[in-house]
């Protein structure tokens, strides 16, 4: 990756940068997963390898083992336990700051570090801002058990749902199931859009076998949105 991105690139790392203005010595911090919360990580490194002393929790191996290379030592989160701040990528947010996550297939993780956070902070190029949620698959995470089952059953959740589609599919990768680090299985569902996230979250994670959808509440108290011109701003939830 080079250090001088340009085009979404430069929007996230500069988005990351933002967020990196909101550190303090001493505070415990989750550190979120995918490519733009990377560019946070390495942002963080540089300062850790300074001097900055902090703790931090990761939300997936990979962020864990890209921490580790930058310098920033990764405790386990019940090492840890509640964090000040969780600084996290998004696949969408909307004017209310509700994100879509889970593209990478961590959003259980993420979200179980976001919800020990006193404070989370979405950082993101200014191409995951949208109107209405939907357009991204809705990644839901489930058991490997019977989980053609499960499907049957969000299918079920879906139908009477006011969405406008309901078709989704096992997750793969480079032709291999995709399995998370939990060991779990994502389904992704194309709904096209989502008019009700808290009732629909919730209606999808009382169907037995799945373990978490990757609708994002509440959680997000603000967001950095960086532009491909290197400029960043904040926003805050309407
Ligand atoms: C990981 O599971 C996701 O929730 C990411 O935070 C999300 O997909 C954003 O990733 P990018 O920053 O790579 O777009």
């Amino acid at each position: 990756m080079t250090d001088n991105p340009t085009g979404a690139e430069l929007g996230k790392k500069t988005a990351a940068e933002m967020a990196l203005a909101l550190i303090e010595p001493g505070m415990k911090l989750g550190l979120g997963s995918g490519s733009t919360a990377e560019w946070f990580v390495r942002l963080l490194g540089a300062r850790v390898r300074e001097g900055l002393e902090i703790t931090c929790a990761a939300t997936s191996r990979r962020t864990a083992s890209l921490a580790t290379e930058c310098g920033i030592e990764i405790l386990p989160l019940d090492d840890v336990g509640r964090l000040d701040l969780t600084v996290d990528g998004a696949d969408e947010i909307d004017p209310a700051l509700t994100l879509i996550k889970g593209g990478g297939g961590c959003h259980l993780v993420e979200k179980i570090v976001a919800a020990a956070s006193a404070d989370m902070v979405v950082i993101a190029d200014d191409s995951k801002l949208v109107p209405q949620l939907g357009a991204f698959a809705l990644p839901v995470e489930v058991a490997t058990y019977g989980w053609q089952t499960t499907a049957l059953m969000i299918e079920d959740v879906l139908r009477v749902w006011d969405v406008d589609g309901t078709e989704g599919g096992r997750r793969m990768a480079d032709g291999t199931i995709f399995e998370t680090d939990e060991g779990n299985y994502i389904l992704d569902y194309h709904l096209g859009r989502i008019t009700e996230a808290p009732a629909l979250s919730t209606a999808l994670n009382a169907v037995p076998g799945v373990v978490e959808n990757g609708l994002f509440i509440g959680m997000a108290s603000r967001a950095m949105i960086g532009s491909a011109d290197g400029t960043a701003r904040e926003v805050r939830p309407v």
